[in-house]
Parts: C-alpha cells; sequence; structure tokens
C-alpha cells in the first residue's frame, strides 16, 4: 500500500495526485471534452465486482453505447463495409466490427477512452509545450482544476485561460508532426482507442495500436484507413510484452503506453515501466476488482504484491494496490512514479502515472508504503509503514521501520486486526 499516494475520495471520484506536497492539483478536462464527474460511478460494494468482456454482437443486443456523438450509434449503412460488418461511433470514430464475435468491444468501457483522450490532451500539451510547441485546443475558453490540497479536497473551480502556461497558445501543425508523441496501445482490439487518439488529441507523431490477435490487427489497419488516419496509426500483430521489451532502448521508448488487458494488467506492467520514455505517461486499467477489492486477497497477492481485505474503502484500496505495483515495478529499474489521476469507475479502475528515473528518488519508495492493520470489528486502521527515512543534515537516512502501531487486539472494540 502506499501511504502516501494520497487518494482522494471526491464524491464518486477517487484521485491521486502526484505524492509530493507540492503537486497537489490536477490540471483536467478541456471543454473540448464532454466528460463530467457526474458520469463516473463508483462501483456498488454490495455487489460482486464483475469484469466486463464483451463482443460486438453481445453490446449491439444488448446496450446501446452510452453517450455517443450526435451520430447515429450504430448504422449498418455506410459504403466500404464487409457483409455482416457494422459501424459504432464513438467520439470522432466511426469503427468497423465485424457481425461474429470475433473483435472485443466494450460500450461501458467508453468514459474511460473518453478520459483518456481528455488525459493524453493536456500530457500532450504539456510535454510540447516543454519542446516549445504550443498548442490550442480548439473551442478551449476554461479551464477546469480540481484542487486535490488537503484543506480544499474536492473543490472544484473554472480557472480563466489567463493561467500564464496556457496563455495565448497556438496550435503550430508542422513542427508538432515532427516533434510529436509517440503512443503504443499495446492491447488495441478493434483500435477503437487508438483512432480516437489520432483524431482527438493534438500533438501526436505516431500511434501504434497492437494486439496479438491476427483478427484484431486486420481490423485495426481497416478502422485506420476509414477513419483517414493510416498516415499516424499503425497496425500491429504482436505479443504485448515482445513489442514493449524491445522498446526498452532510451531512443525506441514511447511517450504514452496504454494497457487496457483483459482482467489483470499484471503481466505487462514489467514491460511498459521500461519501455515508457522518461517523464512518460502510463496509463492502465484493472478490472479484476474483485482480485482487488478483498475476493481473492491471494491472488491479488501474487499478480500485485499486495493483500486484498474486504473492506468499506475496497476501490480507493484498489488504486493503491496498482499504484503500488506499478511502484514496485519501476524501483527495479532505478525508476519511480508519480500518479496524476486515479480513478475507480463502474467495474474497473483505471490510473495515469508518469513515469521518471533517479536513484535517489527510488530510495524513498519502501518509507512512501506501508502495511494496513484494519480492525475486523469496528473497521478502525493503522499503518505500519514499510520503511524509514529520517534527515541527518543535508543527508538522508534509510533504516526499517519500528513497529507495530497496534497491540493484539484493537484499543475501540477489543477485536483482531486483518494485515
Ligand atoms: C480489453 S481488450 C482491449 C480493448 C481496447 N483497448 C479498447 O479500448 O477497445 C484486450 C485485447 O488484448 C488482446 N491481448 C491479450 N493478450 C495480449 C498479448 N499478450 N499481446 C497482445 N494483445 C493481447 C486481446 O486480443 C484483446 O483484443
Ligand atoms: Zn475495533
Amino acid at each position: 500500500m502506499l501511504r502516501a499516494f494520497k487518494a482522494a475520495s471526491i464524491g464518486y471520484l477517487a484521485l491521486s495526485s502526484a505524492f509530493y506536497e507540492n503537486k497537489s492539483f490536477l490540471r483536467l478536462f478541456s471543454s473540448q471534452h464532454s466528460v463530467t464527474l457526474a458520469k463516473l460511478q463508483t462501483m456498488d460494494s454490495s455487489k460482486e465486482p464483475a469484469e466486463s468482456h464483451e463482443t460486438m454482437a453481445e453490446a449491439v443486443k444488448e446496450k446501446t453505447p452510452t453517450g455517443c456523438t450526435e451520430k447515429s450509434p450504430l448504422t449498418s449503412t455506410e459504403p466500404g463495409l464487409l457483409p455482416g460488418e457494422t459501424v459504432v461511433n464513438e467520439g470522432k470514430a466511426a469503427i468497423l466490427f465485424p457481425s461474429a464475435n470475433e473483435v472485443f468491444y466494450n460500450p461501458v468501457q467508453e468514459f474511460n477512452r473518453d478520459l483518456t483522450c481528455a488525459v493524453l490532451t493536456e500530457f500532450s500539451r504539456e510535454q510540447l509545450a516543454q519542446r516549445g510547441i504550443r498548442i490550442l485546443v480548439p473551442g478551449e475558453k476554461d479551464r477546469v482544476v480540481i484542487q486535490l490540497s488537503e484543506e480544499k479536497n474536492g473543490t472544484v473551480s473554472q480557472e480563466s485561460a489567463e493561467q500564464p502556461e496556457v496563455q495565448n497558445l497556438k496550435h503550430e501543425e508542422a513542427s508538432e508532426k515532427e516533434q510529436g508523441l509517440r503512443v503504443l496501445e499495446a492491447l488495441a482490439a478493434s483500435g477503437l482507442r487508438s483512432v480516437r487518439f489520432a483524431l482527438e488529441v493534438p500533438g501526436l507523431k505516431s500511434i501504434t495500436a497492437n494486439d496479438f490477435s491476427a483478427k484484431a490487427a486486420a481490423l485495426i489497419a481497416r478502422n485506420g484507413q476509414h477513419n483517414n488516419v493510416g498516415h499516424i496509426l499503425q497496425a500491429s500483430q504482436r505479443d504485448a510484452s515482445m513489442v514493449m521489451y524491445e522498446a526498452r532502448g532510451k531512443s525506441q521508448r514511447y511517450d504514452v503506453i496504454d494497457l487496457d488487458p483483459y482482467g489483470s494488467p499484471s503481466p505487462f506492467l514489467d514491460a511498459a515501466v521500461q519501455a515508457v520514455s522518461e517523464g512518460g505517461l502510463l496509463c492502465v486499467t484493472c478490472t479484476d476488482m474483485a482480485v482487488m477489492a478483498g475476493n481473492s486477497s491471494e491472488t491479488c497477492y501474487s499478480k500485485y504484491g499486495s493483500v486484498s481485505i474486504k473492506s468499506k474503502y475496497c476501490h480507493e484500496m484498489a488504486l493503491r494496490i496498482i499504484l503500488h505495483s506499478i511502484d514496485l515495478r519501476a524501483a527495479a529499474y532505478q525508476r519511480y512514479i508519480e500518479p496524476l489521476l486515479s480513478v475507480s469507475v463502474d467495474f474497473y479502475i483505471r490510473v495515469f502515472v508518469r513515469v521518471k528515473t533517479g536513484q535517489a528518488t527510488v530510495k524513498n519508495s519502501a518509507s512512501k508504503q506501508a502495511l494496513l492493520y484494519n480492525c475486523v470489528g469496528c473497521g478502525a486502521f493503522h499503518l505500519q509503514r514499510m520503511g524509514k527515512k529520517t534527515s541527518q543534515g543535508k543527508q538522508m537516512k534509510y533504516s526499517a521501520a519500528t513497529g507495530p502501531p497496534v497491540g493484539p487486539t484493537c484499543e475501540h472494540c477489543g477485536q483482531k486486526h486483518q494485515a
């Protein structure tokens, strides 16, 4: 568990700021995106969390994708369709799907894709600004700032475009293409997400949409062409881990890696933390919420190195578990993470973290993480830090933490603790 990851539950939304005190707010959501807090829902903890794997045919039969643009969500009359094919409109993309249950599509995850486009837009603008390229998102007037500091937890305020860092930004298309960001969607299915990146996120140089399924890779290529983004989007049919391991070299790393697997991202994390560029963005979905929310604590340990417990705060716990796991994998390569945004939505969680390199900062990892003692009776909890960090003048001293923070039974109700 990461004690210092300040995951703040704001109504339906759990956000974690960077765990450095001076990074206590996030700028989010350009007005281009119709993302609202109201659209977020946490899981109902009284219900068994479940994964939602769905193919196109099931989705069409049972659901209409929510929140689509004004275009009709489903049509089958567009030119260029193969027999039985359907088109799904989401965001700015129009995605071809075969009628058979061959390639994964989950309309419920539309919010995940909306959110990712919004985060990538902000990330791209920030990164390109550092490279001397200014990007104005069309139509943007105001930016929403979510304050995460302890004093103002949960307040949402509007800031005008007169903020110095966004003032007078202009779209400079030519250099944007040369110096733009390289994106990898490692588990891309139909390519829907990647096509949306190509159409909706400014400042991207290339997008590799990878899937080990031959049918998915072929569909990705067709969807790239169908949406006229073939110049920026490359379809790839490889094992995701191999693509990332081959991109570990500094000049080959990706600025953004998106992991959106079936269930757990655990098998892909080791490669991902190495293949993301310095200060790059790693976006990770977990849909194995039953495991992460305490129903299968031993599996949680084997995948993430944390034992999940059943608790009222199971969604926040799941976020801390995945952040802990990514941080630990990164630390093996002298890398560390800065969580930018962490959300629990419907049946899944999604985290966006920046990955950086620095041996000195990696040393802080143990002292930021803790074991949690949870009273099975009254729910009171205490933290047992994993490591201790003390300053000795200009030097930092690292040692084992002392403890335990609790006695054999709860001081309030006399019951035992789970660790
Ligand atoms: C949940 S779907 C991805 C959905 C997609 N990101 C979206 O937003 O629509 C997961 C995909 O990962 C692919 N996949 C699973 N294991 C893989 C691996 N080791 N390498 C590459 N692709 C893999 C599956 O074929 C499947 O299409
Ligand atoms: Zn108690």
